[in-house]
């Protein structure tokens, strides 16, 4: 079996290409990543001891996949710029050439070259206008959906694949919910095995964390380090809430989808933590004081940024009924091992989270 995973030196792309190594020694194992996002170098010598391919390469340019040898069973792009802020700054380049030509080419690639083809794709599809007016009931520690919503696909589960897609997005939303519309006419038009995960927040050991992407290893990470922290946004007390999915979660759904991808042709699955792997910022700041042992001065700051949005959990129905999938790692395991990979790589990842 031969799979190329793009972005592959990211967080989810490296993990998913090491446990794809644990599980199946005989697979042959390509990444191909353009290093953009810091701290992915870090995780080439480490695929390259676990016997995975690393090949520079960007996604934006066509002839960088055509010139990978031979055919792909598989195809997972887990290539992207990931942060709901690309873009603000007058700069959409990018994140448009990256997230939308070069899933573009991954896809050209894929009907030439591979089996079939696994789109990662995002929660931030969603509006963030309804997003920002579900009903929710103010906790002690958090917010929490009402029972009652006028939203279609918003429940008290979550969010389903039914809720708003259209305006407002950000450039990160835009140009994954694009991507997603050219791959289902490909699978149409070309018969290309393919699905689409909109994940909601991924965790785990691994992931470099920035303030605008992969908070939880962001929120971690600066307990570790002691560094100070601010709530932002709906009145800076820290209650927004996500949902929060441990990597090897998604790779367990992954093995399933590609047993079974003449089903899924194109089709398109929320995928998260849900309901009972969620947690506002004011809980995750608990969680990582409990498990790091250390305490932060966290700042507040009631103005809420452009693309934020109060609430984000997934309603996984779909893709557990379809797979008989859900999530098994918990929130404190996710943390937990977020905390260990940092302890046991302090030196490599202080100039990362504390430069
Ligand atoms: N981490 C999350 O919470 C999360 C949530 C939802 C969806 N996703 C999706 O999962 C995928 C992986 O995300 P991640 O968290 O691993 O992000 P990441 O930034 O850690 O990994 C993405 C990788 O893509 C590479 N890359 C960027 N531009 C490229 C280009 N033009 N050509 C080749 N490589 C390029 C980066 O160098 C990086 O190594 C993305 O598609 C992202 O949209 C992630």
């Amino acid at each position: 079996m031969r799979i190329l995973i793009t972005g592959g030196a990211g967080f989810v792309g490296a993990q998913i290409a090491r446990l794809f190594r644990r599980d199946n020694r005989q697979a042959q194992i390509f990444v191909l990543d353009n290093l953009k996002r810091r701290g992915s170098e870090l995780n080439i010598p480490i695929l390259k001891n676990e016997g995975v391919t690393f090949v520079h390469g960007d996604i934006r340019s066509l002839s960088d996949l055509d010139g990978l040898d031979g055919n792909f069973d598989y195809l997972i792009e887990a290539s992207a710029e990931p942060s709901v802020m690309a873009g603000i700054d007058g700069h959409s380049d990018y994140v448009l050439e990256t997230n939308l030509v070069g899933a573009l080419n991954c896809l050209k690639f894929a009907v030439k070259r591979t089996g079939a083809f696994v789109f990662l794709s995002t929660s931030r599809v969603y509006s963030i206008g309804p997003l920002r007016k579900l009903n929710l009931i103010e906790q002690a520690t958090r917010f929490e959906l009402a029972p009652f919503q006028d939203t279609p696909g918003a429940s008290p589960q979550g969010l389903n694949e039914s809720f708003p897609t259209h305006l407002p997005r950000s450039f990160y939303g835009a140009s994954k919910l694009a991507a997603e519309v050219i791959i289902q006419e490909y699978a149409e038009a070309y018969g290309l095995k393919s699905v689409i995960n909109r994940c909601s927040v991924i965790g785990g050991a691994g992931q470099f964390g920035k303030a605008d992407q992969g908070i939880l290893s962001f929120w971690v990470a600066s307990h570790y380090f002691k560094k100070p922290l601010q709530y932002t946004g709906f009145g800076g007390s820290g209650k927004q809430v996500r949902d929060f999915l441990h990597v090897e979660d998604l790779y367990d759904l992954l093995l399933l989808q590609l047993a079974d991808l003449n089903s899924c042709q194109g089709k398109t699955f929320n995928v998260g933590g849900g309901k009972n792997n969620s947690a506002s910022l004011f809980e995750l700041t608990a969680l990582a004081q409990k498990i790091v042992g250390t305490k932060v001065s966290i700042g507040s700051e009631p103005q809420t940024a452009l693309f934020d949005v109060p609430l984000y959990i997934s309603d996984n129905s779909h893709v557990t009924s379809r797979f008989g999938w859900a999530p098994k790692r918990t929130l404190e395991t996710i943390v937990d091992e977020n905390y260990r990979w940092i302890k046991e790589n302090e030196a490599a990842l202080k100039s990362i989270f504390a430069p």
